[in-house]
Formats: C-alpha cells, structure tokens, sequence
C-alpha cells in the first residue's frame, strides 16, 4: 500500500464563512506569484461561498483571473456544455464568467469524443503541456470520491471515464433540473492526475462531512476512500475545514493548526 508522509496541512476554522475565506486567500495567492497559473476548481455546494469571495476580490480588481488557464475536474458523459445541467457550464456561468476567466481559457472534458479513452490521454497531455495543474482546489464526496473518482479509485488513476455510484447518482440528482435521467457515467481527471499538481487544497464544509473526514484523514489510505489518497501528496496538501466538518477527528496531525484567532493550546502552528 502506498503510503504518504503524513506532512499534510490541515487548518480547522470557525464556520464556513471563514474556511470559504482561507480558500480563497490559498487562490488568491497562487495567481499573484503566478498570474497564468492552471487550476483545477471543484463543483458542488461546498465551494458556492468561496466562488463568492473570489468574485467580489475580482470585481474589486483585487485579483486579475484572465490569464488563468482551468482545467475541468469532471463532466457527465456525452453532457454538452449547452446543456443546462452540465458540470461545465454551471462552473462556466457561476463562476468563471464572474471572475473573468474567458472560455477560450476553459479545457473542457472530452466527453462527447468518439473514442473517449484516447480522448481522455489527450487531455492528460493538454495538462502535461501547460506544465501541470499549479493548484487544485477540490470538495470531498459524501462517498469520499474526488471530481468523480469514486470508491475503488486507485492512486495512479488517469483522466477516464467512471462508472457513477448510486449515492454520487442522488447526490447529483439535487442539481439537475426537470426529469432528466441522470447519466450513469462521467470523466473525471484521475486521482494521479490529481495528486501531480503543485498545490492541492481539500476545502470540507459541515457536520454531514466529519465522518468521511476523518476516514480520509486518519483510517489508512485506500481506494474505499479516494480522498484519502491526497495524503501522498504531503505538504502540498492543504485541508481546509470548518469545525463542523472537523468534529469527528481524533487526533491533532503534525501539521494540524486552527485559524489564528481560534488557536488552541494543543494547536501548532501554521506550517505554511
Ligand atoms: P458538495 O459535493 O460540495 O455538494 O458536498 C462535494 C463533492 O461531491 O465533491
């Protein structure tokens, strides 16, 4: 089994408002000392506060995204961007479009690709060539999947197409509209893909997500829970959570901290 250096950081906030808020500070400062970095974003719910935050800074001219290049973390199979329940699309319209990142700077998924295998290692080398994601900010599944890298994701898994679990199936099921169908399929960039970016930060919101939190963080890495296989990537590692999402952890990791003003006795500090 692989195994990582446990040199992750993990940063505990008050409530979401304040994780949402690190997060961003985490983005924010990879496009100042990199202007056209490639970053990967998450979809979902946990990240809505944090888009929020990173489009208000760009409205302000506090940050410049247009030179930003983003990569999509994962798409349902044969969903065209047109389609208004499409992963692209939603992060398309409620966030990039927000922040200025203009859709010439998008990869897309391949997902409409004849043959979607070889279409999924031409986006991997699309990745490789732009030098590599720079940051990929990612939400945990209430399955404990990363993009669509469901339970039973290896750590060296590529960009391909996944087979969606029931649960990932309802989970998704809150964001489409009308009575579609829910594809059963989708592409997601792979759990190694994921683990070569420079910086990875796992932002985990809410009590529903402790339990799973702590399967990721303290059980042994493993493919039942594919979040877990981030610990690999050590101190490029950052988790950023909210109390809530942090309650069921039992131990404090070496590079463990609460936000400044919330410090504990036992807490260290901030390692990065
Ligand atoms: P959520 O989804 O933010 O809506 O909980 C996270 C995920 O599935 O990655």
């Amino acid at each position: 089994m692989a195994t990582g250096s446990e040199n992750w950081n993990l940063t505990v906030f008050r409530d979401s408002p304040a994780a949402s808020e690190a997060t961003a500070d985490v983005v924010s400062a990879a496009i100042r000392s990199k202007p056209d970095a490639a970053i990967a974003f998450p979809t979902g719910s946990t990240p809505l506060h944090m888009f929020d935050i990173l489009a208000a800074r760009a409205a302000r001219g506090d940050i410049d995204f247009s030179s930003v290049t983003v990569f999509c973390l994962d798409e349902y199979v044969g969903v065209t961007v047109e389609d208004p329940n499409s992963l692209t699309r939603w992060l398309k319209e409620g966030v990039l479009d927000r922040i200025g990142v203009k859709f010439e700077r998008l990869h897309t998924l391949p997902v409409t690709a004849e043959d979607l295998t070889a279409a999924a290692a031409e986006y991997e080398k699309a990745i490789a060539a732009r030098g590599g994601l720079d940051l990929a900010v990612l939400g945990l599944g209430p399955n404990g999947h990363i993009g669509y890298n469901e339970p039973g994701s290896s750590a060296g898994s590529r960009t391909r197409v996944i087979t969606l679990t029931p649960e990932s199936r309802s989970q998704a099921s809150a964001y489409w509209e009308g009575a579609v169908q829910i594809p059963d399929r989708a592409m997601t960039m792979g759990v190694g893909t994921l683990l070569e970016a420079k910086r990875i930060v796992l932002l985990v919101i809410g009590d529903a997500k402790a339990d799973m939190l702590r399967k990721t963080l303290e059980d042994p890495m493993s493919v039942e829970v594919p979040a877990s296989w981030l610990r690999i990537a050590g101190p490029r590692l950052t988790v950023i959570a909210d109390e809530a999402a942090a309650s069921s952890l039992s131990v404090m990791h070496p590079g463990q901290s609460a936000e400044p003003e919330h410090r504990g006795g036992a807490s260290r500090d901030r390692s990065n």
